[in-house]
């Protein structure tokens, strides 16, 4: 495959072998998040937003692996870099109770590990002062670390702040802070003291009101947190306005509540800047990052972080040697070739393009939104967008809903011309469909 030739070309799908690999995986599986019949074949041809799935087809991937992917399939960039890696086992070492070497003196390590990377996640945020971090395995653990080191910083946590369309994770903590679906949260035991507020000018008065030393009914210095998500993303890509964002970060600063951003979706470039909060005027506390950097990472400063030996750690916490090394060569990668400003260069015409087509679909587009790279599309009913979806799929696009009636699209930071072209044709014909 050839990623200036290839085109997304769809027998059937899902095709017969593909059915097999689904009827396999569910004799197992917990069924309750597989969207869609598409079996990726890591033993196939796969370049830049093409992958070929069990039946040989090809398709144009417009999810990034829910942007967990961010420079898609088999990029030259992490590729060559990787090569020089011999795998060793263990992989995975108790990270946060052994230190780990990549050869050599760190100046002369030929490949960067996890002491690398955390060194590099302070540099790029040194402009928030931040100059620790914890590594975890996944977002919601990154979340879970950041909640904890807030509260532990915090002489009477009682309250934590969120809101309304919010996503932050699945495990019992972060979803505490969820106002997304009522599924992710609906029936479990929750964190005591979350209060959420509309996610907008009026939100933030409402706040002010709440944390009001006279009259409200939230003491600032019970609250250990604020959480917000920069760009919204499964709550449906909701791009704040500069001024809302420049209302939490001052009310927050006036009650000295240490605020966290959520950079899990929106963070390593997405937006065309290295963290979505880049864009604001805006100073976050601690950052949550993972997706895109392979591992999850709590950074902050470490007068937030607590000193206490055992108050935060993990198994693998910082010990997985393969997934910090592809976070490294990703954050290379992106300062090496620019890709910020040609996420946000591309962003722009791929909006550009969006909003053309909102122009000849009107009667079903709402609207067309994003910031960078991390693009949404929003029709006039959930049903439609399923219908889009689905043909966009028999087309050979692959996409991601969010929200309750948007679809997502994320191409890989590197992103050409030519696969733009091919995703809008795509999705023009799709929604024709669907209309
Ligand atoms: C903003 C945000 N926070 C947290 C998470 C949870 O990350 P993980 O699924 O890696 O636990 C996600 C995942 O989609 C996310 O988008």
């Amino acid at each position: 495959m050839q990623r200036e030739t290839a085109e997304p070309t769809v027998q059937q799908l899902p095709g017969p072998t593909a059915e097999k690999w689904v009827d396999l995986h569910h004799q197992a599986a917990a069924t309750s998040t597989y969207v869609y019949d598409f079996v990726w074949d890591i033993t196939e041809d796969a370049e830049g937003p093409f992958c070929t799935d069990a039946d040989g087809n090809v398709l144009l991937d417009f999810t990034s692996h829910v942007a967990a992917a961010p420079l898609g399939y088999n990029n030259p960039k992490i590729m060559d870099d990787l090569r020089e890696f011999d795998l060793v086992d263990p992989m995975k070492i108790a990270g946060q109770d052994f230190y780990v070497s990549t050869g050599g003196t760190p100046d002369e390590a030929e490949l960067p590990g996890p002491t690398h990377l955390m060194n590099k996640l302070t540099e790029i945020t040194a402009k928030y002062d931040m100059d620790t971090v914890f590594l975890s395995n996944s977002g919601a653990e990154a979340v879970e670390n950041a909640m904890k080191i807030c509260y532990d910083h915090c002489e009477q946590p009682k309250y934590g702040l969120t809101f309304e369309g919010a996503f932050h994770g699945r495990t019992l903590g972060a979803l505490s802070l969820n106002r997304s679906k009522s599924v992710y949260r609906r029936d479990f035991p929750e964190l005591s003291g979350i209060h959420d507020v509309p996610h907008s000018m009026e939100g933030v008065e409402r706040l002010r009101e709440k944390l009001d030393p006279d009259n409200g009914h939230i003491p600032p210095e019970q609250v250990a947190f604020m959480i917000l998500e920069p760009v919204q993303g499964e709550g449906g890509y909701r791009v704040p306005d500069a001024e809302f964002m420049r209302a939490v970060n001052d009310l927050c600063s006036e009650h000295d509540i240490p605020i966290i951003a959520d950079e899990i979706q929106s963070g390593v470039g997405r937006t065309g800047e290295m963290w979505a909060s880049d864009h604001f005027d805006f100073e976050p506390d601690v950052i949550t990052s993972a997706k895109a950097l392979r591992v999850g990472a709590t950074i902050s400063r470490s007068d937030i972080f607590p000193d206490e030996r055992a108050r935060i750690s993990s198994t693998w916490g910082a010990g997985d040697i393969l997934a910090s090394i592809q976070g490294s060569l990703t954050l290379a990668a992106i300062e090496e070739h620019d890709l910020l400003s040609h996420a946000e260069k591309q962003g722009t015409a791929f909006l550009d393009r969006l909003a053309s087509l909102q122009e000849d679909h009107e009667e079903v587009i709402e609207d067309v939104r994003g910031l960078g790279l991390m693009t949404a599309v929003e029709f006039d009913t959930k049903d439609r967008r399923e219908a889009v979806m689905e043909a966009a799929l028999e087309r050979g696009l692959l996409t991601l809903g969010c929200g309750k009636k948007a679809l997502r699209l994320l191409p890989p930071l590197d992103v050409r011309d030519r696969e733009l072209d091919i995703a809008v044709d795509l999705l023009d014909e799709a929604v024709e469909d669907a209309s």
